[in-house]
C-alpha cells in the first residue's frame, strides 16, 4: 500500500510553449524512468476560473496531452488521464470538505494573490476557494507520496498533509485501536514483531528516518498480513491511528530558467513565448526578430550580452565555445547579432524536431490518444476505487 508513487498536473491552459518544457515536462520526462507515475489534465480545476466560458477547456485538454506526448512522456511508463473522467476524484473532494476548516483554504496564499490577479474575473466563488482542497482529493486519491510541482504549489501540498493528517487522527482510530495494533504486531511471527517494536521504538522516541523506512519495509515483505491490519500498522508505527491516507511530500521542480523571447519569464501573459510545437519558420522569425541590446543600434557599435535576452538563449542552449564567440563578438562589434542568433535557432529548431515527429502520429489518427487515455483513466479508477472504499469505510458509509 505504501508504494512509492508520483503525481502530478496541469491545468488545461492551451498550447504549451517552451517554459513549460524546461520548467515542468522535462522533469516529467526523468521521473518516469524512476517512479510509477500518475499524470493527470486538471480540467476541474481549470473550471474554477474558466466557468464562464467552459467550452474553451475542451481543445486545450487534448492539446495538451498531445505537447506532453511531444516532450516525451511515455504512457508506457506512465499513466496518462483526465480529473473529471476520474469522478472519485470529486467524492473525496466532498467527504474532505467535511472535515477541513474554512481557515484552512483561505489563508493559503494563491486564494487571495489569484483574485487580485484575475481581478476582472468574480472569483469568490464557492469552487474557487476550494481550488486547492480538490487538489488535495487529487492527490491523496492515489495516496501518492511524491508531488512535482513549482514552488508556487508548495502551500496546496502542505495544506493536502494537513488534512491528510486530519482525516487519519479523526477516522483512524477505532475503538480499541491499540490493542488491535498489538495483536496485528504478532502476527509478523514473533522474530519480525520484535525487530518491528525494535524499529518502531527507534523512530517513535529518537525520529530516526531510517528505522522508520525499514519498518516499512518490513510490512510491505510481510505477506500474511490484512488490508486492515497493514494500515494500523503503517499508522501505529508513526505512532498515530491507522493510516487511511498518506501524507505526500512537495518535490520541488527547479524554477525554470527558460527566458522568454523579451528577456522576461516566458509566460503566455507577456506574449514572448515559442510553442513547444510551433513551425520552424515561425520560430526563426521569432528569434530573428528579438530585441537585442538596446545600446547596439549600428553593426558598428560594441553591445553588451548582460543587456540582451538573446544571450539568456545562449545560456540555456550553447556550449562553452559558442557563449565564449558571443561574449567576445559582441563585445568587440566582431558579430552581428543575426550571426548571434543562429545558433539559437538552430539549438531550438534541434529540441522540437524530435517533439513535432512525436506529434504527427497522434494529430493523424486522434483515435490514438483517445484509447491511451481510456487506459489510464481505467487504471487510474481502480486505484482510486480502493482508496475511496477504504475512505468510506474510515467514515461509516460502507452501508450498502
Ligand atoms: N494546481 C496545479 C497547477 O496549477 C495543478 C494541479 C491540480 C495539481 N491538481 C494537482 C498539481 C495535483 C499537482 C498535484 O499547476
Ligand atoms: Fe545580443 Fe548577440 Fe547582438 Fe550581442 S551580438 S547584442 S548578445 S544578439
Amino acid at each position: 500500500m505504501y508504494a512509492e508513487r508520483v503525481l502530478s498536473g496541469m491545468r488545461p491552459t492551451g498550447r504549451l510553449h517552451l517554459g513549460h518544457y524546461h520548467g515542468v515536462l522535462k522533469n516529467w520526462v526523468r521521473l518516469q524512468h524512476e517512479y510509477p507515475c500518475f499524470l493527470f489534465v486538471a480540467d476541474w480545476h481549470a473550471l474554477t476560473t474558466a466557468y464562464d466560458d467552459p467550452r474553451v477547456i475542451e481543445q486545450s485538454v487534448w492539446d495538451m496531452l498531445i505537447d506532453w506526448l511531444a516532450a516525451g512522456v511515455d504512457p508506457a511508463q506512465a499513466t496518462l488521464f483526465i480529473q473529471s473522467r476520474v469522478p472519485e476524484h470529486a467524492e473525496l473532494h466532498l467527504l474532505l470538505s467535511m472535515m477541513t476548516p474554512l481557515g484552512w483554504l483561505e489563508r493559503v496564499p494563491t486564494y487571495k494573490d489569484q483574485q487580485e490577479k484575475l481581478s476582472e474575473k468574480d472569483l469568490t466563488t464557492y469552487g474557487f476557494l476550494g481550488y486547492p482542497l480538490l487538489q488535495s482529493a487529487d492527490i491523496l486519491i492515489y495516496r501518492a507520496d511524491k508531488v512535482p510541482v513549482g514552488e508556487d504549489q508548495v502551500p496546496h501540498v502542505e495544506l493536502t498533509r494537513e488534512v491528510a493528517r486530519r482525516f487519519n487522527h479523526l477516522y483512524g482510530r477505532e475503538p480499541g485501536y491499540e490493542d488491535k495494533a498489538r495483536e496485528a504486531v504478532k502476527k509478523l511471527g514473533s522474530k519480525r514483531a520484535k525487530l518491528f517494536d525494535e524499529l518502531r521504538t527507534r523512530f517513535t522516541q529518537e525520529g530516526d528516518q531510517a528505522a522508520l523506512e525499514q519498518a516499512r519495509a518490513l510490512l510491505d515483505e510481510a505477506q500474511n498480513l490484512s488490508h486492515g491490519d497493514r494500515e494500523r500498522l503503517y499508522g501505529y508505527l508513526e505512532g498515530g491511528g491507522k493510516m487511511i491516507l498518506v501524507e505526500p511530500g512537495a518535490m520541488l521542480t527547479e524554477a525554470a530558467r527558460m527566458p522568454g523571447l523579451d528577456g522576461q519569464k516566458m509566460s503566455k501573459s507577456y506574449n514572448n513565448t515559442i510553442f513547444l510545437r510551433e513551425e520552424p519558420e515561425s520560430v526563426t522569425k521569432k528569434i530573428r526578430t528579438m530585441q537585442t541590446d538596446p545600446q547596439r543600434v549600428r553593426r558598428t557599435d560594441a553591445g553588451d550580452p548582460e543587456k540582451c535576452p538573446v544571450w539568456q538563449f545562449h545560456v540555456v542552449y550553447s556550449d562553452d565555445n559558442t557563449k565564449e564567440w558571443v561574449q567576445q563578438g559582441c563585445r568587440s562589434a566582431g558579430i552581428g547579432c543575426l550571426e548571434c542568433k543562429q545558433p539559437v535557432i538552430d539549438a531550438v529548431l534541434k529540441e522540437q524536431e524530435p517533439m513535432r515527429e512525436r506529434a504527427q502520429p497522434y494529430l493523424d489518427d486522434p483515435a490514438l490518444l483517445r484509447n491511451i487515455i481510456a487506459d489510464g483513466c481505467d487504471k487510474a479508477r481502480k486505484l482510486a476505487g480502493e482508496t475511496l472504499r477504504d475512505v468510506r469505510e474510515a467514515m461509516g458509509l460502507n452501508y450498502a
